[in-house]
């Protein structure tokens, strides 16, 4: 992207800590940021689990997908993806091609853990019994990382180092 204007997507697999770091690098690149959750459960008036329990997923990444393509009107902006946004409807591509990508990277096991008493709010995950999900997580992110793989800059979730990748984005 031209410039030093520049729109950062940050991706990975649910719970590796992605709203966390999108308030954070925002704050620290004095950029504003923005959820593509969080947006679309305003602008619907229903949370995550209600859309998917009540229109299915695929109409969920329909809305997911326009959600994403708003953040190519805006400048100096940290967007936080959802879990899934890499993987359908040419999401990846598009953010390649209109921003740089950030992907937390972070083991099964990991994950596992810091998502295993937040499964409500988690469609994908709400009804895997506890001591199936290790293996379910370990699965989806299998098929998932192909598309994480695409990012241009891969961070560990748990060990990164804000001012180092501030000054990595600042460079670039
Ligand atoms: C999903 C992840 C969720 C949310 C939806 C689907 C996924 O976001 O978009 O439940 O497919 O991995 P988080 O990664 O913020 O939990």
């Amino acid at each position: 992207m031209a410039g030093n204007s520049k729109r950062i997507y940050l991706i990975g697999f649910m719970g590796s800590g992605k709203t966390s770091l999108v308030k954070k690098l925002a704050n620290k690149l004095g950029y504003e940021w923005r959820d593509i959750d969080a947006d679309i459960e305003s602008a619907t008036e229903m949370d995550i689990p209600t859309i998917f329990s009540e229109h299915g997923e695929d109409y969920f990444r329909k809305l997911e997908a326009q959600f994403l393509r708003t953040t190519g009107l805006e400048e100096n902006m940290v967007v936080s993806c959802g879990g899934g946004t890499p993987c359908f409807e040419g999401n990846m591509l598009w953010m390649n091609e209109n921003g740089i990508t950030i992907y937390l990277e972070m083991t099964p096991k990991a994950i596992y853990s810091r998502i295993k008493d937040q499964r409500e709010t988690r469609p994908l995950l709400q009804k895997i019994p506890e001591d199936k999900l290790l293996d379910h997580i370990t699965e989806m992110l299998e098929q998932r990382l192909p598309f994480y793989e695409q990012s241009q800059l891969t961070i560990s979730g748990l060990t990164y180092k804000l001012p180092e990748l501030v000054e990595t984005i600042k460079s670039r």
